[in-house]
């Protein structure tokens, strides 16, 4: 029932009541020749992934957290437009769903009254600089009241019953969000990035606001500028120089 709204995402899916993580079965089903738009959804993980190698909270009957599999003909450096793609479609979907206006902070948390409800994972399976898949992990927080969250989450997280004051149903969020990101798929496929950055800008919460970036490496508190045709974060730091962000965590004041 769930995928008939999409022509293509979601015709195939893999529903389980609980997995380790969606991540690791739709890399096994890509391995195996998954067609594209293979949707693997869980009711529950018991280790659901995060960016960053952290865990990501993903309790019983609440949530959202699905993995969808594309087989883009792009080089592999091309492959963050998608995290960036999806993140548009999420916003979209949680849009068509709700009467909420969430924002996204780079490159693909999605907010929502400054907290948390989505996280986005991106995962790659390329030969030589060619890919083979790439994995798409979606989590959303749905219906979680606000004592269901461990205490480390309250701060930051939220849920879209939390926001709403009502129960969202995950069904038909999923459908709208699929049908989004076919949309914007297409759309990228024909026309290239650009009008997803153009999109993805006009939800971002960062731009033009001084940030924290922390790197791996380094620590750059500088204004966010924008994002580049790869979508690399750019950051102008206060000694004036132009940073490019690869990967890191933000922190808006
Ligand atoms: C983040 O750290 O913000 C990304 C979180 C991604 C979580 C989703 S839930 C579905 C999919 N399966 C996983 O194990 N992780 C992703």
């Amino acid at each position: 029932q769930l995928g008939l709204a999409a022509e293509v995402f979601g015709k195939a899916i893999h529903y389980e009541e609980t997995v380790d993580s969606t991540q690791k079965i739709a890399h096994r089903l890509a391995g195996s020749g998954a067609p594209e738009g293979t949707l693997v959804v869980a009711e529950e993980q018991s280790f659901g992934k995060g960016r960053l190698s952290r865990n990501w909270y993903s309790p019983k009957y609440t949530g959202i957290w699905m993995s969808l599999i594309l087989r883009p003909n792009i080089p592999f450096q091309q492959a963050p437009q998608l995290t960036l793609l999806a993140a548009v479609a999420v916003v979209q979907g949680i849009e068509e769903a709700t009467e909420l206006m969430p924002g996204i902070k780079w490159p693909n948390d999605i907010l929502i009254n400054g907290k948390k409800v989505t996280g986005i994972l991106t995962e790659l399976q390329a030969e030589a600089d060619r890919i083979h898949s790439v994995i798409i992990g979606i989590g959303i927080n749905v219906n979680q009241k606000n004592g269901d969250f461990p205490e480390d989450l309250l701060e930051k997280a939220s849920s879209l019953f939390i926001e709403t004051g009502h129960q969202v149903s995950r069904a038909k969020l999923i459908q709208h969000i699929l049908v989004k990101m076919e949309i914007l798929y297409k759309l990228y496929l024909e026309q290239g990035f650009a009008p997803i950055k153009v999109l993805w800008e006009s939800y971002a919460v960062s731009l033009g606001k001084e940030i924290k970036a922390s790197t791996l490496t380094e620590t750059i508190h500088g204004t966010a500028l924008g994002i580049t045709e790869e979508g690399v974060l750019l950051v102008e730091g206060h000694d004036g120089q132009i940073h490019n962000i690869y990967s890191a965590d933000i922190e808006l004041p």
